[in-house]
This record gives C-alpha cells, sequence and structure tokens, in this order.
C-alpha cells in the first residue's frame, strides 16, 4: 500500500513534530507527500497550510510570520490561518477576494502538532497515562527513517523478532517461541493486543531501565494499534513498574517516516535518569531501525503470489493489513503499489 495514494489515509491525525519546534517561527513537514506548513499564532492556537503559495507556487515556509499570518517570501502575498489571502503588498482589492491557499485541521496534544489533510474520521488517540500524575513523561525520538510507515506499526506487534532483532539487548535467540496467551481484540479504528514474555536484563543501563538486578524478567504488554500508524504499549514487569511507549510512524511519503515516540513511566528521576531510559530505548530502536530499513518499503495489504510468506506470529500485522483493505474498501479504493502504478 502506497500511503500517498490511498486518499482515505488522509482523515486521520498525525503528530508532525514537537509543538516547541514552532516557538522560533513556521516549519515546513512533509505528511503523505503534501507539503505542509504550521505556525503557532498568538493567541497559542495553531495553523496548517498547504506550503505552496497560490501566486507563482513558492514554499510559504520560506517566508515569516507577521501579526499571526504568513508571508509569501517571494512577493509577500499574505495568509491568515485559515489560508484566506489577506494582502497583497503591491496593491489590489482584497475585499472580495477568493485568493485562497488550502488549510487543514491541526491540533496540539500531548506535547505534539497533529494534523489531518482531511476530515479526522476518529479522534486523536486518548492516552489514559498522559493525565495520571503517577506517571512522568520523556520525550524520546523525533526522527526520520527510510522505511513504509506500515513496517514498523507490524514489528511493534510482532513478538517474534525480539529473539533475533533484539538478541543483544532484551531478546535471546535461546527462547524462539512466543506466548500462547496472545490474544488480539478488535476494536473500532484498531485493536488490542495482549501478550507476555520472559526477557533478558543484560549490562548496567537495562538493569537500571528496568529496575532489577536479576538477568532476566517477565514482560506482560498490552497493545493498542490505532489505526493507521500509532501504537501505545504498556509494559508492566513484575515488579511493579510500568512503562508505556508512544510510537507514531508519521508517513512523509511512501519510503519515509518520521519516527515520534515518548514514553510514560510510573517511577521517578532519582530512580532511573531520563538519560538512562532514553539510552535504554535507543539502544533497541536502533535495532529495529537497522532491520526495518532492508526490508522493503511497500508492504502488501493482500496476498499476492507468495510475495511475503507468512507465520502464527504475524497474526497482528495481518489483521492491520485486512482492516487496512477494509478501510480502502469504504473509500472504494483499490490498493496502489509501486508494480501498479508503474503498470498504468
Ligand atoms: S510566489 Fe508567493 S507572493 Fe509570489
Ligand atoms: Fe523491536
Amino acid at each position: 500500500m502506497l500511503a500517498t495514494k490511498q486518499p482515505a489515509l488522509r482523515h486521520f491525525w498525525y503528530p508532525v513534530m514537537p509543538v516547541s519546534m514552532l516557538d522560533d517561527g513556521q516549519k515546513p513537514f512533509r505528511l503523505l507527500g503534501e507539503n505542509i506548513v504550521l505556525w503557532k499564532q498568538s493567541d497559542g492556537t495553531l495553523a496548517c497550510l498547504k506550503d505552496r503559495c497560490c501566486h507563482r507556487t513558492a514554499k510559504l515556509s520560506l517566508g515569516f510570520i507577521e501579526n499571526d499570518n504568513v508571508v509569501c517570501g517571494y512577493h509577500g502575498w499574505t495568509f491568515d490561518g485559515k489560508g484566506k489571502c489577506v494582502r497583497i503588498p503591491q496593491g489590489g482589492n482584497m475585499e472580495n477576494s477568493t485568493l485562497s491557499v488550502p488549510s487543514y485541521h491541526v491540533a496540539e496534544k500531548y506535547g505534539y502538532v497533529w494534523v489531518a489533510l482531511d476530515e479526522p474520521l476518529t479522534g486523536i488517540p486518548d492516552l489514559p497515562e498522559a493525565s495520571d500524575a503517577s506517571f512522568r513523561k520523556i520525550d524520546q525520538f523525533y526522527e526520520p527513517w527510510k522505511i513504509g510507515a506500515l513496517r514498523l506499526m507490524e514489528n511493534s506487534f510482532d513478538a517474534a523478532h525480539v529473539a533475533y532483532v533484539h538478541r543483544n539487548t532484551f531478546g535471546s535467540t535461546d527462547r524462539p517461541e512466543i506466548s500462547k496467551k496472545s490474544v488480539i481484540e478488535m476494536q473500532p479504528f484498531g485493536f488490542s493486543y495482549t501478550t507476555e514474555a520472559q526477557v533478558e536484563v543484560r549490562g548496567t543501563v537495562a538493569h537500571k531501565a528496568v529496575q532489577t538486578n536479576g538477568t532476566q524478567t517477565t514482560r506482560y504488554n498490552e497493545s493498542v494499534w490505532y489505526m493507521p500508524f500509532m501504537r501505545r504499549t504498556a509494559i508492566r514487569y513484575p515488579h511493579g513498574l510500568v512503562h508505556v511507549l508512544i510510537t507514531a510512524s508519521t508517513p512523509v511519503d511512501d519510503e519515509n517516516t518520521m519516527v515520534v515516540q515518548w514514553v510514560y513511566r510510573n517511577d521517578t528521576e532519582e530512580q532511573v535518569s531520563t538519560e538512562d531510559v532514553i539510552a535504554f530505548d535507543r539502544a533497541v530502536t536502533l535495532e529495529d531501525k537497522l532491520i526495518l530499513e532492508s526490508c522493503e518499503p511497500d508492504v502488501p495489504l493482500a496476498v499476492v503470489d507468495g510475495e511475503e510468506m507468512h507465520m502464527a506470529s504475524d497474526r497482528p500485522g495481518l489483521t492491520m493489513r485486512r482492516m487496512l483493505t477494509e478501510l480502502l474498501d469504504k473509500f472504494g479504493e483499490k490498493e496502489q503499489r509501486f508494480t501498479n502504478i508503474a503498470a498504468d
């Protein structure tokens, strides 16, 4: 499925950047192949427009903000937060002007800027830990990966990859089998997936991050997949530590993804420093990145001539593929691939 070629995917919210990135002016982003420009207005609300001036197509993100409006850096046409052209410095009666650029849904939540390019089908996911005082929040990663967005989502629900991809951190090739207790429960725009796993605790950073002196522990995982490209994984340990990983693979285009990850933990800075929490998850995510960037970016939704073969532990990923197929069906869309685009 090529995310940029499936308009149905424009109907969801995506976190595009930490809101603090807008403190010093407008910023560009590329979402689902669409160039957008974002800025913060003086009342704290956000604005998001297509990053293309309707005069001579220049990128508005190269201009500047003046009185809450974005001024094109080419000839100064000026647009308000809804995209209406409010000033042409060289002259022109703006009273009945219909000059405008497209605007998009934009909101702030969890410290990030969220954008939906078309009317969203569902809200920004509700994260209970965000308003629970017993949890602290640590922003971890905001970085581009050279992958298709769905690869990371499937990987996040793939219990079988831990033994191999993470064999140097918390996995072990001695224990490749996955729990028989895994359960998927369907939700309107996603599913929950519960499972458990014995994991290794190796090295000082891991011992600090997991807060145990043992060499092994058990993770009880409750994950939620929020269609199309976000997950929440609550990891509970036997001694009461809980960390809740939020990962979004925000689709830049069909081969590039902005990985946004933060974590909620029910421990304190005195128990484990932010630096140590990030150091452990850094090592783990770099292991995922190396392998995922070696996979083909386009994930097939349909089973095509054994293009990819499957095993039982692939069930969450295959459920995503099925639900995304159903979504496309509802919008009357055919799955677009690099192959059928070349043939068209
Ligand atoms: S291209 Fe933007 S004002 Fe001319
Ligand atoms: Fe992983």
